[in-house]
């Protein structure tokens, strides 16, 4: 079936958690859209939801049981609220409510719709809608403010005439503009244009480097480039115009990246400083910290009896030390990463400072951490002004898409 020029395609999973507002009638039509596209949609509705739609409706155009009873035994037995709030690629709140909002920014989970949403694992987009009053109200836009910072997402409010009578902004976005900020969110035509992103430059480093023993040796440490591929992945999935400058790693280029293939540190530093200006830095490669001093450029000989030969290692360039120093070409906002084996966070705001960079994530990766070379990652994200977040332990695509989500919020993208 095609809608608006748009392919149905199969796959992609949404769980709608709408609220008790007066918009709940545009999330059946959201419903019908997301299914006409190949999309499942399961639904939760709180409470006060119930008063203006009915489950029978959202059950009838999901073609889905509808969840909404925390202790309900048999919802439980069939499919547990940590379940359902996995079993999704995008959890959409529709509309979300001032008070839904409050309870997320809050961590409360005093019923189904607020439980999933602590529970979940997976990015979350809100549709605010709410009388214009209260979505001005310092506690509201605090309570954004958490959430945003967080990696929330959001698609309006909109200005307009309220069903309240008053005219301002806080009507929840129409249903098409809703659509179209979930398929980008899944990757799929029919996106918002080219995403998010579009217009925003970024740099993003990755992998190890190799630092030559001689022509046959070398110095290099266990990085896989995974997290750092993935963050610009992401970045390029979103529309933004990603340089991925990457140290040596088996993984394939990321669909919408140019990538800059290099060797050693001082390429590394090279690559990136040829590919200024941008808005965004985030230097997720493992740099070697030392080089061998000299590199012969013939292989260095094993002789009978004669002492093995010692490497003088010199200091590497710091690269992200480098590209967030003061000056004209530095980066609105530059991330690195902190791998730490001890003292984690602390080691990590250190090197905040000492760096000069505007967010770190720092990482853990003690032995049997599995974070090297792994696909898991557990990381808190240090910022020069607010306090370090943990954020659960996820896969390296998911630890990608919160950052690119608060990178988003940043530059007034969210
Ligand atoms: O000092 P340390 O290596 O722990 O710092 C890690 C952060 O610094 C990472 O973001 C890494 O990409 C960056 N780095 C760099 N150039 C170096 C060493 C580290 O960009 N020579």
């Amino acid at each position: 079936m095609v809608q608006d020029g748009v392919p149905a395609l199969p796959g992609g999973r949404v769980l709608l958690v709408i609220g008790g507002g007066i918009a709940a009638y545009k999330c059946l039509e959201l419903i019908r859209r997301l299914k006409e596209r190949g999309i499942q949609v399961r639904c939760v509705l709180t409470e006060a939801a119930r008063e203006f739609v009915t489950p029978l409706s959202v059950a009838a155009l999901s073609v889905e049981k509808v969840y909404g009873d925390l202790f309900s035994l048999t919802d439980e037995a069939e499919m547990g609220h940590i379940r359902l709030s996995r079993e999704a690629d995008l959890v959409v709140v529709a509309p979300a409510t001032a008070n839904l909002l409050a309870k997320m920014a809050h961590g409360l989970a005093d019923d189904l719709a607020s439980t999933v949403l602590l529970a979940t694992d997976k990015p979350v987009l809100v549709a605010p809608a709410m009388n214009q009053m209260m979505w001005g109200h310092p506690a509201t836009q605090r309570n954004l403010a958490l959430l945003q910072a967080d990696g929330v997402a959001t698609v309006g409010p909109n200005a307009g005439d309220m069903a309240c009578g008053e005219t301002g902004s806080g009507r929840m976005a129409e249903p098409a503009e809703i659509l179209a900020a979930i398929l980008a969110r899944l990757g799929r035509p029919g996106g918002a244009p080219a995403g998010g992103l579009a217009g925003l430059r970024a740099l993003v480093t990755s992998g190890p480097t190799r630092e030559a023993i001689d022509p046959v040796r070398f110095i290099m440490n266990h990085s896989s480039g995974k997290q750092g591929h993935a963050i610009a992945g992401e970045l390029a999935r979103l529309g933004a115009e990603v340089t991925l400058v990457s140290g040596p790693v088996t993984l394939p280029d990321p669909p919408g990246v140019a990538v800059v293939r290099v060797e050693t540190a001082r390429e590394m530093l090279a690559a990136c400083q040829a590919a200024l200006p941008v808005d965004v830095a985030v230097c997720a490669a493992a740099v070697a910290d030392w080089r061998p001093e000299e590199a012969p450029t013939q292989k260095i000989k094993k002789e009978a009896g004669a002492p093995p030969p010692s490497i003088r290692l010199v200091e590497n360039p710091d690269i992200l030390r480098t590209l967030a120093a003061d000056g004209p070409q530095r980066p609105r906002l530059v991330v690195g990463f902190a791998a730490e084996t001890e003292q984690v966070v602390a080691h990590a705001a250190a090197k905040l400072r000492r760096k000069n960079c505007d967010w770190i994530l720092a990482n853990d990766v003690a032995p049997g951490s599995g974070t090297f070379g792994g696909d898991r990652n557990a990381v808190t994200l240090l910022r020069r002004d607010a306090e370090p977040q943990s954020w659960p332990a996820g896969s390296k695509v998911e630890v990608a898409r919160r950052l690119v989500g608060l990178i988003a919020a940043e530059f007034g993208r969210g």
